[in-house]
Protein backbone atom coordinates (compact mmCIF):
# COMPACT_ATOMS: atom_id res chain seq x y z
CA UNK A 1 0.00 0.00 0.00
CA UNK A 2 1.27 3.30 -0.86
CA UNK A 3 0.32 6.88 0.50
CA UNK A 4 1.48 10.09 0.22
CA UNK A 5 2.42 12.82 2.35
CA UNK A 6 -0.34 15.85 3.08
CA UNK A 7 -0.32 19.18 4.56
CA UNK A 8 -3.12 19.92 6.39
CA UNK A 9 -4.46 24.26 5.98
CA UNK A 10 -2.96 25.48 9.17
CA UNK A 11 0.68 24.37 7.56
CA UNK A 12 -0.28 27.91 5.23
CA UNK A 13 -1.41 30.14 8.13
CA UNK A 14 2.23 28.98 10.49
CA UNK A 15 4.46 29.26 7.48
CA UNK A 16 2.77 33.04 6.02
CA UNK A 17 3.10 34.32 9.72
CA UNK A 18 6.51 32.94 10.60
CA UNK A 19 8.36 33.99 7.59
CA UNK A 20 8.37 37.75 8.44
CA UNK A 21 8.29 39.59 11.60
CA UNK A 22 5.78 42.31 10.45
CA UNK A 23 2.44 42.33 7.76
CA UNK A 24 4.93 44.88 5.77
CA UNK A 25 7.52 42.61 5.11
CA UNK A 26 5.14 40.60 3.04
CA UNK A 27 4.36 43.43 0.47
CA UNK A 28 8.24 43.81 0.11
CA UNK A 29 8.63 40.22 -0.71
CA UNK A 30 5.89 41.18 -3.49
CA UNK A 31 8.25 44.24 -4.55
CA UNK A 32 11.25 41.53 -4.85
CA UNK A 33 9.27 39.08 -7.05
CA UNK A 34 9.07 42.10 -9.38
CA UNK A 35 12.13 43.01 -9.24
CA UNK A 36 12.89 39.32 -10.38
CA UNK A 37 10.41 39.10 -12.75
CA UNK A 38 12.49 42.10 -14.80
CA UNK A 39 10.30 45.04 -13.96
CA UNK A 40 10.84 48.70 -14.22
CA UNK A 41 8.28 49.47 -12.08
CA UNK A 42 6.82 48.17 -9.21
CA UNK A 43 3.50 49.91 -7.62
CA UNK A 44 2.09 49.22 -4.33
CA UNK A 45 -1.15 50.95 -3.65
CA UNK A 46 -3.02 50.83 -0.20
CA UNK A 47 -6.22 51.45 0.42
CA UNK A 48 -8.19 51.79 3.40
CA UNK A 49 -5.36 49.62 4.78
CA UNK A 50 -5.46 51.64 7.96
CA UNK A 51 -8.85 49.71 9.08
CA UNK A 52 -9.57 45.97 8.77
CA UNK A 53 -10.63 44.76 5.63
CA UNK A 54 -8.03 47.21 3.82
CA UNK A 55 -6.81 45.99 0.07
CA UNK A 56 -3.18 46.42 -1.17
CA UNK A 57 -2.66 46.27 -4.80
CA UNK A 58 0.98 45.04 -6.00
CA UNK A 59 1.36 45.91 -9.89
CA UNK A 60 4.42 45.09 -12.10
CA UNK A 61 5.52 45.52 -15.98
CA UNK A 62 8.13 42.67 -15.23
CA UNK A 63 7.53 39.15 -17.30
CA UNK A 64 4.72 37.99 -16.07
CA UNK A 65 3.90 34.06 -15.90
CA UNK A 66 2.34 31.74 -18.50
CA UNK A 67 -0.59 28.71 -17.09
CA UNK A 68 2.77 26.91 -17.01
CA UNK A 69 4.22 29.00 -14.69
CA UNK A 70 1.49 29.73 -12.55
CA UNK A 71 1.15 25.55 -12.19
CA UNK A 72 4.70 24.42 -12.04
CA UNK A 73 6.29 27.72 -9.98
CA UNK A 74 3.33 30.17 -8.13
CA UNK A 75 1.25 26.98 -7.33
CA UNK A 76 3.93 25.31 -5.97
CA UNK A 77 4.92 26.28 -2.59
CA UNK A 78 8.75 25.65 -1.64
CA UNK A 79 9.97 25.70 -4.90
CA UNK A 80 11.47 28.53 -7.24
CA UNK A 81 13.09 28.69 -10.55
CA UNK A 82 15.22 31.19 -9.14
CA UNK A 83 19.13 30.84 -9.40
CA UNK A 84 20.65 33.44 -7.42
CA UNK A 85 23.44 33.35 -9.23
CA UNK A 86 21.96 33.16 -12.83
CA UNK A 87 21.25 36.73 -14.43
CA UNK A 88 17.79 37.62 -15.66
CA UNK A 89 16.77 39.57 -18.67
CA UNK A 90 17.88 42.56 -17.57
CA UNK A 91 21.50 41.34 -15.80
CA UNK A 92 19.74 41.85 -12.32
CA UNK A 93 20.79 39.13 -9.98
CA UNK A 94 17.56 37.80 -8.46
CA UNK A 95 17.22 38.41 -4.79
CA UNK A 96 14.35 35.25 -4.16
CA UNK A 97 15.39 31.80 -3.67
CA UNK A 98 12.94 29.67 -1.14
CA UNK A 99 9.91 29.64 -3.23
CA UNK A 100 7.95 31.18 0.14
CA UNK A 101 8.15 34.68 -0.10
CA UNK A 102 4.69 35.28 -1.75
CA UNK A 103 2.95 33.19 1.09
CA UNK A 104 3.78 35.83 3.67
CA UNK A 105 1.74 38.46 1.26
CA UNK A 106 -0.77 36.76 0.19
CA UNK A 107 -2.20 35.72 3.83
CA UNK A 108 -2.13 38.87 5.02
CA UNK A 109 -5.56 39.55 3.53
CA UNK A 110 -8.75 36.67 3.05
CA UNK A 111 -8.93 37.45 -0.60
CA UNK A 112 -6.26 37.02 -3.49
CA UNK A 113 -6.51 38.00 -7.01
CA UNK A 114 -3.60 37.32 -9.18
CA UNK A 115 -3.70 38.23 -12.68
CA UNK A 116 -0.82 38.04 -15.14
CA UNK A 117 0.01 38.81 -18.35
CA UNK A 118 3.27 36.64 -19.64
CA UNK A 119 5.72 38.52 -21.87
CA UNK A 120 5.22 35.09 -24.14
CA UNK A 121 2.12 35.99 -24.54
CA UNK A 122 1.13 38.84 -25.81
CA UNK A 123 -2.85 39.47 -26.03
CA UNK A 124 -3.28 36.87 -22.69
CA UNK A 125 -4.25 37.36 -19.27
CA UNK A 126 -4.94 34.86 -17.10
CA UNK A 127 -6.44 35.30 -13.56
CA UNK A 128 -6.98 33.14 -10.18
CA UNK A 129 -8.39 33.68 -6.87
CA UNK A 130 -7.72 32.39 -3.68
CA UNK A 131 -10.33 32.74 -0.67
CA UNK A 132 -8.55 31.22 2.04
CA UNK A 133 -12.02 30.48 4.08
CA UNK A 134 -12.02 27.78 1.78
CA UNK A 135 -9.45 25.92 3.37
CA UNK A 136 -10.88 26.26 6.62
CA UNK A 137 -12.94 23.74 6.07
CA UNK A 138 -10.84 20.97 4.01
CA UNK A 139 -8.72 18.36 5.96
CA UNK A 140 -6.17 19.17 3.63
CA UNK A 141 -4.68 22.13 1.29
CA UNK A 142 -4.80 19.65 -1.77
CA UNK A 143 -8.53 19.17 -1.39
CA UNK A 144 -9.41 23.05 -2.71
CA UNK A 145 -9.59 23.39 -6.18
CA UNK A 146 -8.22 26.66 -7.98
CA UNK A 147 -9.64 27.51 -11.09
CA UNK A 148 -7.26 30.25 -13.81
CA UNK A 149 -9.13 31.72 -15.78
CA UNK A 150 -7.77 32.79 -19.37
CA UNK A 151 -9.47 36.02 -21.39
CA UNK A 152 -7.88 38.20 -23.87
CA UNK A 153 -5.84 41.66 -23.01
CA UNK A 154 -4.68 44.71 -25.01
CA UNK A 155 -2.60 45.35 -21.96
CA UNK A 156 1.37 45.20 -21.73
CA UNK A 157 2.79 42.32 -19.64
CA UNK A 158 2.95 42.40 -16.10
CA UNK A 159 1.57 41.33 -13.16
CA UNK A 160 -0.79 42.70 -10.38
CA UNK A 161 -1.27 40.60 -7.24
CA UNK A 162 -4.62 42.12 -4.83
CA UNK A 163 -4.97 41.40 -1.64
CA UNK A 164 -8.46 41.96 -0.04
CA UNK A 165 -10.29 41.86 2.89
CA UNK A 166 -6.87 42.86 5.02
CA UNK A 167 -7.23 40.56 8.47
CA UNK A 168 -4.75 43.29 10.01
CA UNK A 169 -4.50 47.47 9.61
CA UNK A 170 -1.09 48.41 8.46
CA UNK A 171 -0.92 51.88 10.56
CA UNK A 172 1.72 54.50 10.24
CA UNK A 173 4.12 52.58 11.54
CA UNK A 174 3.99 49.72 9.64
CA UNK A 175 3.57 51.47 6.57
CA UNK A 176 6.24 53.62 7.45
CA UNK A 177 8.44 50.35 7.74
CA UNK A 178 6.99 49.73 4.34
CA UNK A 179 7.89 52.60 2.94
CA UNK A 180 11.64 52.44 4.23
CA UNK A 181 12.17 48.88 2.99
CA UNK A 182 11.37 49.94 -0.48
CA UNK A 183 13.92 52.54 -0.53
CA UNK A 184 16.83 50.24 -1.35
CA UNK A 185 15.10 47.65 -3.59
CA UNK A 186 15.29 51.01 -6.13
CA UNK A 187 17.73 52.10 -8.22
CA UNK A 188 19.13 55.89 -7.38
CA UNK A 189 20.40 56.38 -11.29
CA UNK A 190 17.61 56.24 -13.69
CA UNK A 191 18.11 54.00 -16.74
CA UNK A 192 16.37 51.90 -18.96
CA UNK A 193 16.86 48.92 -16.96
CA UNK A 194 16.39 50.32 -13.41
CA UNK A 195 13.64 48.80 -11.29
CA UNK A 196 11.56 51.69 -9.38
CA UNK A 197 8.87 50.89 -6.58
CA UNK A 198 6.21 53.59 -5.68
CA UNK A 199 3.73 54.00 -2.68
CA UNK A 200 0.29 55.22 -3.17
CA UNK A 201 -1.73 55.49 0.12
CA UNK A 202 -4.07 58.60 0.50
CA UNK A 203 -3.40 58.16 4.12
CA UNK A 204 0.59 59.03 4.39
CA UNK A 205 0.98 60.80 1.17
CA UNK A 206 3.98 62.10 3.14
CA UNK A 207 5.30 58.34 2.79
CA UNK A 208 5.26 58.38 -0.60
CA UNK A 209 7.21 60.60 -1.13
CA UNK A 210 9.43 59.21 1.00
CA UNK A 211 9.56 56.44 -1.49
CA UNK A 212 10.69 58.56 -4.31
CA UNK A 213 13.15 60.86 -3.00
CA UNK A 214 14.43 58.97 -0.09
CA UNK A 215 16.85 56.87 -1.50
CA UNK A 216 19.92 59.34 -0.47
CA UNK A 217 18.04 61.46 2.37
CA UNK A 218 17.32 57.85 4.27
CA UNK A 219 21.35 56.33 3.26
CA UNK A 220 22.19 54.94 6.88
CA UNK A 221 25.80 56.92 6.98
CA UNK A 222 27.50 58.89 4.14
CA UNK A 223 31.54 59.64 3.40
CA UNK A 224 32.46 62.71 1.46
CA UNK A 225 35.69 62.64 0.18
CA UNK A 226 37.19 65.50 -1.54
CA UNK A 227 40.67 66.45 -3.07
CA UNK A 228 42.10 69.83 -4.48
CA UNK A 229 44.08 70.51 -7.20
CA UNK A 230 47.38 69.78 -5.09
CA UNK A 231 45.97 66.60 -4.16
CA UNK A 232 45.15 67.47 -0.50
CA UNK A 233 42.49 65.62 0.43
CA UNK A 234 40.14 65.35 2.76
CA UNK A 235 37.29 63.25 4.47
CA UNK A 236 34.07 62.96 6.19
CA UNK A 237 31.58 60.87 7.51
CA UNK A 238 28.14 61.42 8.18
CA UNK A 239 24.80 60.04 9.94
CA UNK A 240 21.65 60.14 8.44
CA UNK A 241 21.16 63.68 10.14
CA UNK A 242 23.72 65.05 8.24
CA UNK A 243 25.66 65.46 11.72
CA UNK A 244 29.29 64.83 11.05
CA UNK A 245 30.63 62.03 13.00
CA UNK A 246 34.45 61.85 11.64
CA UNK A 247 36.37 63.84 9.75
CA UNK A 248 40.11 63.27 8.48
CA UNK A 249 42.07 66.00 6.62
CA UNK A 250 45.20 65.44 4.37
CA UNK A 251 47.93 65.14 7.63
CA UNK A 252 45.49 61.90 8.93
CA UNK A 253 44.77 60.53 4.93
CA UNK A 254 48.58 60.35 4.39
CA UNK A 255 50.22 59.25 7.39
CA UNK A 256 51.09 55.94 7.27
CA UNK A 257 50.77 52.72 8.98
CA UNK A 258 47.41 51.56 10.59
CA UNK A 259 45.84 53.82 12.46
CA UNK A 260 41.93 54.58 14.05
CA UNK A 261 39.22 56.93 13.40
CA UNK A 262 41.32 60.27 12.59
CA UNK A 263 38.92 62.27 14.36
CA UNK A 264 35.71 61.79 16.31
CA UNK A 265 33.35 64.17 16.15
CA UNK A 266 30.86 63.50 18.92
CA UNK A 267 30.85 60.86 21.66
CA UNK A 268 28.48 58.61 20.06
CA UNK A 269 28.94 55.74 17.38
CA UNK A 270 31.48 53.16 17.22
CA UNK A 271 34.77 53.76 15.29
CA UNK A 272 35.12 53.10 11.86
CA UNK A 273 36.83 50.46 10.52
CA UNK A 274 41.25 50.72 10.72
CA UNK A 275 42.71 52.13 7.65
CA UNK A 276 45.55 51.03 6.07
CA UNK A 277 47.22 53.28 4.56
CA UNK A 278 51.30 53.16 3.27
CA UNK A 279 53.25 56.14 1.23
CA UNK A 280 56.49 56.17 -0.36
CA UNK A 281 57.58 59.48 -0.72
CA UNK A 282 55.57 62.55 -1.96
CA UNK A 283 54.08 61.85 -5.17
CA UNK A 284 54.48 64.10 -8.37
CA UNK A 285 50.78 65.07 -8.15
CA UNK A 286 51.53 66.68 -5.15
CA UNK A 287 54.22 68.67 -6.31
CA UNK A 288 53.15 69.92 -9.74
CA UNK A 289 48.92 69.54 -8.98
CA UNK A 290 46.50 67.39 -10.12
CA UNK A 291 45.60 69.14 -13.36
CA UNK A 292 41.38 69.51 -11.78
CA UNK A 293 40.19 72.06 -10.14
CA UNK A 294 38.51 69.68 -7.55
CA UNK A 295 37.28 66.26 -7.14
CA UNK A 296 34.44 65.70 -4.99
CA UNK A 297 32.81 62.43 -4.21
CA UNK A 298 30.22 60.59 -1.77
CA UNK A 299 29.65 57.10 -1.00
CA UNK A 300 26.20 56.61 0.37
CA UNK A 301 26.09 53.81 2.91
CA UNK A 302 21.74 52.21 2.97
CA UNK A 303 20.71 48.86 4.50
CA UNK A 304 18.41 46.65 2.63
N1 LIG B 1 5.43 39.38 -9.87
C1 LIG B 1 5.80 38.21 -10.39
N2 LIG B 1 6.07 38.11 -11.72
C2 LIG B 1 6.43 36.93 -12.27
N3 LIG B 1 6.58 35.78 -11.55
C3 LIG B 1 6.33 35.82 -10.24
C4 LIG B 1 5.92 37.03 -9.58
N4 LIG B 1 5.74 36.75 -8.28
C5 LIG B 1 6.03 35.46 -8.12
N5 LIG B 1 6.39 34.89 -9.29
C6 LIG B 1 6.75 33.47 -9.48
O1 LIG B 1 6.30 32.78 -8.35
C7 LIG B 1 7.39 32.12 -7.70
C8 LIG B 1 7.20 32.13 -6.21
O2 LIG B 1 7.48 33.40 -5.62
P1 LIG B 1 8.06 33.46 -4.15
O3 LIG B 1 8.34 34.86 -3.78
O4 LIG B 1 7.15 32.72 -3.27
O5 LIG B 1 9.41 32.63 -4.24
P2 LIG B 1 10.84 33.07 -4.78
O6 LIG B 1 10.85 34.49 -5.15
O7 LIG B 1 11.20 32.10 -5.86
O8 LIG B 1 11.76 32.80 -3.50
P3 LIG B 1 11.71 33.58 -2.07
O9 LIG B 1 10.84 32.74 -1.18
O10 LIG B 1 13.13 33.59 -1.62
O11 LIG B 1 11.12 34.91 -2.33
C9 LIG B 1 8.64 32.83 -8.18
O12 LIG B 1 9.75 31.95 -8.17
C10 LIG B 1 8.25 33.27 -9.58
O13 LIG B 1 8.48 32.23 -10.49
MG1 LIG C 1 10.21 35.98 -3.84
Amino acid sequence: MSEILRFAPSILARLGEELVSHPDQGIVELVKNAYDADARLCQVTLSETTQHGGRVIVRDDGDGMTIQQIRDGWLVLGRSGKDPMERTRLGRLPVGEKGLGRLAALRLGQRVVLVTRPRDEPGAEYCMEIDWALFDNVPVVEDVPLEIEKRPTSEGYGTSITISNLVSPLRRMDTKRLARSLIPLADPFESDRSFSAELISDDFRDLEQLVTSGYFDEAHHRLRAELDPDARGSAVAMDHRGNIKWKADHRDLGRSGTYRSPRRCSNSGSSPSTFRHSRAGRQPWEKYGTGFRRLEGCIYITGV
